[in-house]
């Protein structure tokens, strides 16, 4: 039986791939410091499948703590999830950024060289083709410039990543290149737990609809867009944890492989809206504000690579998304504290 180290496992997109593998006969060992998650998940992922998974309190950049767990476990691959991730926060606290994001994954991939394991997954994002691509966006695009540091800080943690399968043909490496995640496992016993004021579009959404704020702000209704809102290529985050345990399939080649896991279309955020309260029969009462600094108008994937190669799609529909989530927020209105 292969044992998968999931950093970052306790987070959003990590608990449900955690899920997937447990389901799919991996172990999983996960490796998490907690800055952006809570224990409580590993009781709701014991639940879901039966098993609970292996559970390390640790920093990516801690390499002693690091290589305790590769001599502890029988690592076969890593998926390195473990990261900040908040846009506006990085351009406050770019050190931070660039000290989780791109040491983090330095230190990481030491201790994994260190260990002789050669095989590794990496959270990467759509940001990392910079404002100026044209979309959709494709994988043969060269990395772009982003504008914020973290989105910066994940095209340098690519860029490490392909220098290091050219130094060495002993490393496979996935980049696998998010879209917009949303929705929450079909249990409503997992979801996104974002602490205060969620930045992200859906969790705050779902923040209005339960009653923990008043109204949502649409950023900017006079984008060339055909409502004039944002566009997005929104995915269900089942789809994307399923993504990650077919992409460990690709680790068979050696270099670094980097694939787009998105829907393959835009959604505007007053499409959003209206798709929530259709599916929910809950009202989200919103108002037009400003637009929000950095927000480009409209991006989404091709991603045929991924079928291609991976024989994945992004499945789930946005209904699916948008019920999912309502089940997890109404369900669980102050998220794994409640
Ligand atoms: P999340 O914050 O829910 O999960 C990240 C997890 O990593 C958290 O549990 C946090 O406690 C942990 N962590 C952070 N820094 C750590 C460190 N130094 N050592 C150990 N653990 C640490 O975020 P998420 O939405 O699940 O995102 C997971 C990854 O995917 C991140 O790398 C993020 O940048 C990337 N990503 C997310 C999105 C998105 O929209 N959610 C899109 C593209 C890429
Ligand atoms: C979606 C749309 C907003 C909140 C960010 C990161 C990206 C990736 C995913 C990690 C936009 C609008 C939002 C609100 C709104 N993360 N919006 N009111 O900005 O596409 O991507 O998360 O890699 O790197 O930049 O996602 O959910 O913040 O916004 O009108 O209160 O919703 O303007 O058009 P975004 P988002």
């Amino acid at each position: 039986m292969k044992t998968i180290l999931v950093t970052g496992g306790a987070g959003y997109i990590g608990s449900h791939t955690v899920v997937e593998l447990l389901n799919a006969g991996y172990e999983v060992v996960i490796v998490d410091n907690l800055v952006n998650s809570n224990l409580a998940v590993l009781g709701r992922i014991e639940t879901i499948c039966g098993k609970r998974p292996s559970f390390v309190n640790a920093d990516v950049r801690d390499g002693a703590a690091l290589a305790e767990v590769f001599s502890e476990y029988d690592i076969d691959a890593v998926i390195h999830f473990a990261g900040l991730k908040a846009v506006g926060e990085s351009v406050e606290q770019p050190l931070r950024y660039y000290e989780n994001n791109v040491y983090g994954s330095l230190a990481l991939s030491q201790a994994m060289a260190d260990a002789g394991v050669f095989k590794l997954v990496f959270s990467s994002s759509a940001t990392v083709y910079g404002p100026d691509a044209a979309v959709p966006y494709e994988e043969t695009m060269a990395l772009g410039q982003p504008s914020s540091p973290y989105g910066a800080s994940k095209a340098m943690a690519e860029r490490v990543l392909a220098d290091l399968c050219v130094s060495d043909s002993r490393w496979s490496i996935v980049a696998l290149r998010y879209f917009n995640p949303i929705g929450a496992h079909a249990s409503g016993l997992i979801g996104e737990d974002p602490q205060g004021i969620p930045n992200n579009l859906m969790p705050f959404i779902a923040r209005v609809a339960v009653g923990k704020l008043a109204e949502l702000a649409v950023f900017g209704d006079d984008y060339d867009t055909p409502d004039g809102t944002c566009l997005r290529d929104y995915l269900h985050v089942v789809d994307l944890a399923e993504g990650h345990c077919k992409s460990l399939l690709a680790l068979a080649t050696p270099g670094l492989h980097a694939f787009n896991l998105g829907a393959g279309h835009g959604v505007s955020v007053l499409d959003m809206v209206k798709a929530f309260e259709a599916v929910t029969g809950q009202s989200v009462p919103y108002k037009i504000a400003p637009r929000r600094s950095g927000d480009l108008p409209a991006f989404w994937a091709n991603a045929d690579k991924a079928k291609a190669e991976l024989d994945w799609v992004a499945a789930r529909s946005l209904e699916e998304m948008m019920a999912d989530t309502w089940r997890w927020q109404s369900g669980n209105p102050d998220g794994y504290a409640s």
